[in-house]
């Protein structure tokens, strides 16, 4: 099937693009490349051994997708275009609404009036908040505490009131928990334009020298060393999950949640070992004071995607660690 991504030349499309592809379908990506790199494609035409067609444009212009849309006779939408740092969301809220929302409504109306209702919606573990219990399951109070969460929800609901008017939809939206690592080709990964804010980045940028530290942002919560537990999820998992959300919607109209994450919380400490002994590399740090927002645990209960797609994440801390290293030094060579 002909399957348009938006957003496909960032860090989980490009991933998903792999997936998607290797399952036989044709993958068209659509990337406005604001966070993401030209080179992308050559390396997805490596690991794919053939070209994948890539379309420049944004999803802010309306034409540009009315084009891609009159090139292509698309089956189904993969969307992740949008801007996703949740520090910059709460600077410059006005470019976030614009961006995502507005981006993702052209988007949604261009669909409509191609008749094409089947989309798998990057959506993210923000949109629960503060946890009121752990792990966290898909019917845990969503109260997400910053505009980047915000925006995801509103997109959800919005999806939710799309598929109430019209039961013919097929929409699945993934809440991600924290991806980290590559493919294991090393070509793709993690590799943000600008300062990075997540922590395997940074982790790499300190391994490579680029950084010279890490900064632990706090070791007084309440957890088994102090710093905070997050459930990281290697991005070929959450690819793979992505791909079994796709078979589901195609025999299940309807609009469902699934967290994708591992259902284990892994602290900072406990991911730095990971890379340290996996990559026999230094990677300097000193503790400092939480950062704003920061909450001290997140984990996903990832039973649900596992009872409706017979998805589970394979992967554990130090394939993430080896793999987002390989990519580091695939790309300190380019
Ligand atoms: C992980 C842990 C930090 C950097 C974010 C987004 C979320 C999702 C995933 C999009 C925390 C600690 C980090 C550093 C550190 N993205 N840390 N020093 O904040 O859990 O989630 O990315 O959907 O929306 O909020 O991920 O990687 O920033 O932090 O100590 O320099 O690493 O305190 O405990 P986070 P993260």
């Amino acid at each position: 099937m002909k399957l348009l991504l938006t957003g496909g030349m960032g860090y989980i499309g490009s991933h998903v693009a792999v997936t998607m592809a290797k399952s036989g379908h044709e993958v068209i990506l659509f990337d406005n490349l604001v966070n993401s790199s030209s080179d992308t494609i050559k390396k997805l035409n490596k690991i794919l051994d053939k070209d994948v067609y890539f379309y420049k444009g944004d999803l802010n212009n309306p034409n540009d997708i009315k084009s891609i849309f009159e090139k292509f006779k698309i089956d189904a939408v993969f969307h992740f275009a949008g801007y996703k740092s949740v520090k910059e969301s709460v600077i410059n809220p006005i470019e976030y609404y614009s961006n995502n929302m507005i981006g993702t409504i052209n988007l949604i109306n261009e669909m409509y009036k191609k008749n094409v209702k089947l989309l798998v919606f990057s959506s993210s573990a923000t949109v629960y908040g503060d946890p009121k219990y752990l792990p966290i399951d898909e019917k845990h109070p969503t109260i997400p505490k910053n505009p980047y969460g915000r925006i995801k929800l509103q997109i959800e609901d919005m999806l939710d009131d799309i598929y109430s008017s019209d039961n013919n939809w097929r929409i699945a939206c993934l809440r991600y928990f924290n991806p980290v690592g590559s493919h294991d080709s090393g070509l793709i990964g993690d590799n943000p334009t600008g300062l990075a804010n997540n922590l395997m980045p940074i982790i790499t940028k300190v391994a490579s020298k680029k950084l010279k530290k890490l900064s632990v942002f706090g070791n007084d919560y309440p957890t088994v060393d102090g710093t905070g537990v997050r459930d990281y999820i290697h991005v070929m998992d959450l690819a793979e999950g992505h791909k079994m959300s796709f078979n589901y919607l195609l025999k299940n109209k309807g609009c469902f949640k699934f967290n994708l994450g591992t259902g284990k919380g892994y602290s900072v400490l406990d991911l730095l070992k990971s890379f340290i002994k996996m990559n026999h590399c230094d990677v300097p740090y000193d503790f400092t004071f939480r950062r704003e927002g920061d909450v001290s645990e997140c984990y996903a209960d990832p039973n649900k995607a596992f009872e409706f797609l017979g998805w589970r994440s394979l992967r554990g801390l130090d394939e993430m660690s080896e793999s987002a290293w390989k990519f580091l030094h695939h790309n300190e060579k380019d």
